[in-house]
């Protein structure tokens, strides 16, 4: 335990809540989580799962209607296909990602991962008692690993590279073209595993979409594709995460799911299964509503002086350069850190943001714009008449 630091966003999480006691309401801009309701038939079919007396045990992997409906998925999304051995649900991609890594992670091994990355990476690398590596990107290169990089961060202890796509907190999108020339950076190390984690895949505005495994299946052996249902279908709070690789990988991830949490929730299998294999009709306000809400904070961003960000092309953050507000000499606003500024927003604006050493990228700081509509509007105009006040 003791390799895990505190998490530089309990900070500003603990600000929030003494303002909540103290009767002052701050809005969350820190929520990695779509407001909208689950689509009432996933609901629905959850209903019936339950009436069913779909309530006990399933194969710890799920069961073979709901493996069934990733295969499709899998197959009608992204032309891949797969056999029931090569595919496990469980309770969120979060438990396959954290497995795959005691699977398969020994003392000191290294694990790259693209900078800005998830902030749970880094943690569950090292809470497997290995070292996580950070490979810089830049919003001048969309926030994406480049091949350049990739060589000069990968060392003889390298197991794996992490790709994450659209990603969090950038929403940078690879290519078919980026994904290529990172790939073939890999062909001469055939013992480098590679996690592609797609669970934003269907949260685009208008870039194409493309998995790792379809630029090159000759990786199969060594290539763990993970998805879910939690941000397609707002169903963070059903847990349900699934993923397809190697049948060596996902056997060793259903031994350690048998001896941990068995099965994902039977009710949110059965759910799940509606979600995929219903076209999701919902998907174009969604994301309609998600271009309003981003030109909203684009906007606000374009208003105060010394803060930058790159257009994302998907998921529902904008991760915001704000060095000009940080100083360390003291020239600044009297913001040293990325997490002071966290906290002065909280102050002055009642807005929770999360700063960018979270995410492994100091003097930035991520906002999530999957809230109401005039809440986010109202909310941006605080932070506005705060920082140009
Ligand atoms: C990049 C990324 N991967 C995985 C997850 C976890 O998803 P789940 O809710 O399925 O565990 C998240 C959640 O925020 C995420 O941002």
């Amino acid at each position: 335990m003791g390799r895990v630091g505190t998490s530089p966003t309990a900070a500003v999480s603990d600000r929030v809540r003494e303002c909540e006691v103290s009767g002052m309401k701050v809005t969350n801009l820190g929520e990695g989580e779509l407001d909208f309701a689950t689509p009432e038939h996933v609901a629905e079919a959850a209903r019936q799962a339950i009436a069913r007396h779909e309530t006990k045990y399933t194969s710890v992997t799920g069961t073979l209607t709901l493996k069934a409906a990733i295969i499709d998925k899998f197959k009608r999304d992204n032309d891949l296909e797969f056999s029931p051995e090569e595919i496990i649900a469980s309770n969120g991609a979060k438990q396959i990602i954290f497995n795959a890594f005691l699977a398969t992670l020994e003392a000191d091994d290294e694990v790259i991962l693209p900078a800005p990355y998830w902030v749970s990476y880094p943690d569950m690398i090292r809470l497997n008692g290995a070292r996580p590596v950070a490979a810089e990107t830049t919003a001048g290169n969309g926030w994406k690993l480049t091949a350049e990089k990739l060589r000069t961060a990968i060392t003889p202890r390298t197991r794996w590279l992490v790709l994450n796509s659209p990603g969090n907190p950038t929403g940078s999108i690879y290519t078919k073209e980026d994904l290529s020339a990172l790939l073939s950076v890999l062909e001469s190390r055939p013992d480098i595993l590679i996690l592609a984690d797609d669970i934003y895949e269907p949260l685009r505005f208008s870039m194409p979409f493309a998995t790792p495994l379809q630029i090159r299946p000759d990786f199969r052996d060594r290539l763990l594709t993970v998805n879910g249902v939690s941000k397609s279908h707002a169903m963070t709070g059903w847990r349900l995460g699934y993923a397809a690789g190697p049948r060596w990988l996902i056997r060793a991830l259903d031994i350690l799911q048998s001896q941990s949490t068995s099965n994902a929730s039977s009710i949110s299998q059965a759910a799940a299964v509606a979600a995929l294999n219903t076209p999701p009709a919902f998907l174009t306000s969604w994301i309609s509503t998600l271009e309003t809400r981003l030109e909203i904070v684009l906007d606000m961003i374009a208003a105060i002086a010394g803060f930058k960000a790159r257009r994302p092309d998907g998921a529902f953050y904008v991760f915001a350069d704000v060095s000009e507000w940080i100083s360390t000499t003291g020239k600044g606003k009297g913001i040293s850190t990325d997490i002071e500024l966290a906290s002065w927003l909280i102050e002055n604006a009642r807005a929770a943001v999360v700063p960018g050493s979270a995410f492994g990228t100091p003097n930035h700081i991520r906002i999530a714009y999957a809230i109401n509509t005039e809440e986010l509007k109202d909310t941006c105009r605080r932070i506005t008449e705060a920082c140009t006040s």
